[in-house]
């Protein structure tokens, strides 16, 4: 059955608050729509926990630049309301702008320490904008439960972060990345990709695995980083915005992996910024 499509918070909660009348447990799954496995990974775990799932789509404007690809960020409501409809969701929260940001707008959420490095360095607006939406979404849909991505890892951590600093009710659950056959994650954004480009593209998670495979046997950071740097640089990522190894819960820089890690990095191919990480077990 297709969803529900809600496109007003008033609409959203009256029906948030019929199901939980019920009885019924609301999962949420927050994204910019252009939805594809990824997503739907995190719609069926949202799916799995047996109450309702409201999916939201909102191209946030506020954690783009003005420089940046707001204006060519693909965007089809049909197919995605299609493959929500597959999915079994049973609503979709697809407000225009001017719900979430009317006139007067005037309040910015702002997480502090984990959001200061990596893509905060390479994009200062960015957490601003996801946090203030990310508020927002919990506070209209008020969900027991809301998912995210390991892909956008930085973006993970800055949520958990802001849902226990706000005292916000809500469970954030977290899913590992899905990739394509060849490794590469999926994104909204490969679609920008020119088959040469998309070619070159599982390079980086290649590089980004064997550099956790040295770091889990004890190399150190700026041996893997180095080495990782010339790899990428070597496959045609013409710049690199940042390759770190980083404590998988303050995301803060580590020298030896003895804590679970993150390797996580940003690079451009050509005209489009790839971002991705994986995952540093510690042995022995
Ligand atoms: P968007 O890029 O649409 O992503 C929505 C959710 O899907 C995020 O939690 C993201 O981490 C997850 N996701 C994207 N690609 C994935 C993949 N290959 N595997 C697993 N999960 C994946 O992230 C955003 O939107 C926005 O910043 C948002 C949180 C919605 C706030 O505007």
């Amino acid at each position: 059955m297709a969803p529900s499509v809600f496109d007003s918070i008033a609409d959203l909660r009256e029906a948030v608050g019929a199901w939980r009348k019920d009885g019924l447990t609301v999962a949420l799954v927050p994204t910019m729509g252009a939805l594809h496995e990824g997503h739907m990974a995190l719609v069926r775990a949202a799916r799995a926990h047996g109450g309702r799932t409201v999916v939201s789509l909102f191209v946030n404007p506020s954690q783009f630049a003005p420089d940046e690809d707001f204006g060519l960020y693909p965007r089809n409501p049909a197919d995605d309301l299609a493959k929500l409809a597959e999915a079994g969701v049973e609503a979709a929260f697809m407000p225009p702008t001017n719900a979430i940001y009317p006139p007067g707008f005037a309040t910015t959420v702002r997480v502090e320490g984990v959001t200061d490095g990596l893509e905060g360095a390479s994009r200062p607006h960015f957490f601003d904008g996801v946090a203030t939406v990310v508020t927002k979404l919990l506070l209209q849909c008020l969900p027991d439960v809301a998912l995210f991505g390991e892909k956008d890892y930085q973006q993970l951590v800055a949520v958990r972060r802001l849902v226990a600093d706000l005292d916000i009710p809500c469970r954030i659950e977290a899913a590992p990345t899905v990739r394509d056959d060849d490794g590469l994650a999926l994104s909204s954004r490969n679609a920008y990709l020119s088959a040469e480009e998309r070619r070159a593209a599982p390079r980086l998670y290649e590089v980004l695995s064997w550099m956790a495979a040295a770091l889990s046997e004890g190399g150190t950071s700026a041996e893997a980083v180095a080495n990782g740097t010339a790899a990428l640089e070597g496959a045609g990522f013409a710049r690199i915005d940042y390759l770190a190894v980083c404590n998988a819960e303050t995301l803060a820089p580590v020298e030896r992996v003895t804590a679970p890690a993150r390797v996580l990095a940003a690079v451009w191919l050509g005209e489009t910024r790839l971002i991705d990480n994986v995952p540093v077990i510690p042995v022995g």
